[in-house]
This record gives C-alpha cells, structure tokens and sequence, in this order.
C-alpha cells in the first residue's frame, strides 16, 4: 500500500517538498531525490557543535555508564563513532532541537551512541554498517515538521495531537530521500520505519519484518524514551523497570529477543552470548506513576 502524507513536508529553511495528502508512490519519490541530489555535504558527527562534549557526559553517567562498560569497549565505540559523517542538513536539524526541544538532542545522542554498542555486538560487517548508513542519528529528523508545541507538551495530546506527531517518520523519510539524493537510502528508510513493530501493531505503514539493523535503532529508540525524562513523563523509568518494559515488548512479539539479549547482557556487564543470556518473565520494577505517554484526548 502507498503511505499518504496527512501533512506537508517543509526542510527547516522553509521549502515545501511534498503537500498534504501526497502519494509516496516511486515516481514521486524519485522526484523527490532529484532536486536534492549533489546539493548538500556530509560533515563530522562528532565534530558539530557541542556533541562530541555532550555524549561523552551522558555516557558516562548512569544509566548510560553501565551499558558503556569499561575503558576498552568505550574506546573502541569512540573509534567508530569518529567515522560517521550526516548530511549537513541534518546537523542544522540537530542545533533545532538542541535549542528548541532539548529532549530530542539528547535522545539522538544516546541513540546514536547505543545503536553503535549493539550493532557492534549483532551486526558482522558492523563498521562499514555504522560508517556508511549513520542513520541513527537521523532517524527523528522528521520531528522538524511536528509542531514544538506538540512536541513539548506536558499533558495528553489530543488525537489530532498525536497523528500530528505520527507524521515524523514519514516526513524524516521524504526529508532524507530529498537530503541523500536517493530515495532507497538506508537512513530513509530507518527514519520511515523505525516506529514499525515485528508483530504489525507499528505505524506508519504497519509491516511485519524490519532490517535487522532497523529493529537495533528501534530498541535503543524505545530504551532511550524509557529512561530519559520526557515533557510527559516528569519522573523516567529507573534502569530495571525500563528493561523489563522492553522485555515485556519481546514477549508480545513487537521487538526481537536477539536485540533484546543484547541489551540485557551490557546491563549484567557480561559478554554478548545469545545461548548464556537468559532473560527472567518476572516483573519487578516500578515504572513512574505519572505519565501522560498513550493516553489521549479527545479534539
Ligand atoms: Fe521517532
Ligand atoms: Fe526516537
């Protein structure tokens, strides 16, 4: 099924690439990538501004710092991380939200930093993987075109609220099919899919299978909103609730174990051993009592 576009796709200098109601169809797409190709430069991730000094804080703090593990590990995930280079766009992207919803800076961040241990650990040939798709550190860069007060607000969004905020992943897609110049590049194609879900209860299209690489972005996605304060949620979950949340998400089948696993083995600070790892069914830990995430109102 073609997606739909509910709103229109503006880049953050204000050009509109694609209106509402827009089929994504492959001609379209393809029109879309044309009149980006060549036009803009890759440049240094960790070279922008003032990430390279922010990550190394929040990885170095917990919960962050026990998932990094020792002076080796972090070593070698700084080495990678050196090589990843994203469309400059993107970094003007990433200043937006550091200035204007400092919740989504951060969680590009340590979704970046995380997607790089567990690629490490899952995916063979995982630094031409890292190097060459960067894509998590745009997988939300569709959050351009949600509104910031959409985005910051405190208390349950209202239904049109959320399917305005359900509108980033299609829109970061055609934003990086128009930035890369290809509309079949991996980072779009993360961006387009990282909130799908192994058993189809995802959006926006509802699929069943994701990339391997795809659902890696998704669970430090989902990691990151568990333990991170949100404008929602005041208080975050504390490491254990926030894994067994995760955990809880396996069991429905809506993320894969093997991703799972891996997580799980960092918090124990244990070698990544899919046939050792042996993850409990049992519930333990207090998730925070206020929290407006899922709840909705009505227009
Ligand atoms: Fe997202
Ligand atoms: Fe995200």
């Amino acid at each position: 099924m073609t997606p739909i576009l509910n709103y229109p796709v503006y880049t953050l200098d204000g050009q509109q690439l694609l209106s509402a109601g827009a089929q994504l169809d492959e001609a379209t797409l393809q029109k879309v990538a044309a009149a980006g190709r060549d036009r803009y430069q890759f440049r240094t991730f960790l070279d922008h501004g003032s990430i390279r000094h922010d990550l190394l804080k929040y990885m170095t703090n917990r919960p962050y710092s026990v998932l990094f593990g020792d002076s080796e590990t972090q070593r070698e995930l700084w080495t990678m991380m050196e090589e990843v280079s994203i469309i400059a766009p993107c970094l003007d992207a990433i200043d937006y939200f550091q200035q204007q919803d400092f919740y989504t800076y951060r969680h590009i961040l340590m979704v970046f930093a995380m997607t790089t241990l567990l690629t490490r650990d899952l995916i063979p040939d995982c630094r031409d993987w890292i190097r060459e798709s960067f894509a998590s550190p745009t997988h939300d860069i569709g959050k351009t075109c949600v509104p910031l007060e959409v985005l910051r607000k405190t208390t349950p969004l209202t239904r049109r609220e959320r399917l305005r905020l359900k509108h980033h992943p299609l829109a970061g897609y055609v934003l990086l099919c128009h930035y890369l110049g290809d509309h079949n590049h991996f980072a779009a194609r993360v961006a387009r899919d990282h909130h799908e879900r192994k058993n189809g209860s995802g959006y926006p299209r509802g699929i069943l299978d994701t990339d391997p690489m795809v659902e890696i972005i998704t669970v430090c996605d989902i990691y990151d909103a568990l333990v991170s304060p949100r404008p929602y949620r005041p208080q975050s979950y504390d490491n254990r609730s926030a894994i067994e949340e995760i955990t809880r998400l396996a069991e429905c089948g809506e993320i894969g174990w093997y991703v799972v696993k891996a997580l799980v083995a960092h918090n124990r600070q244990v070698a990544y051993d899919p046939n050792e790892i042996w993850v409990t069914d049992e519930k333990r830990g207090t998730p925070p009592a206020v929290n407006a995430y899922g709840i909705l109102l009505d227009d």
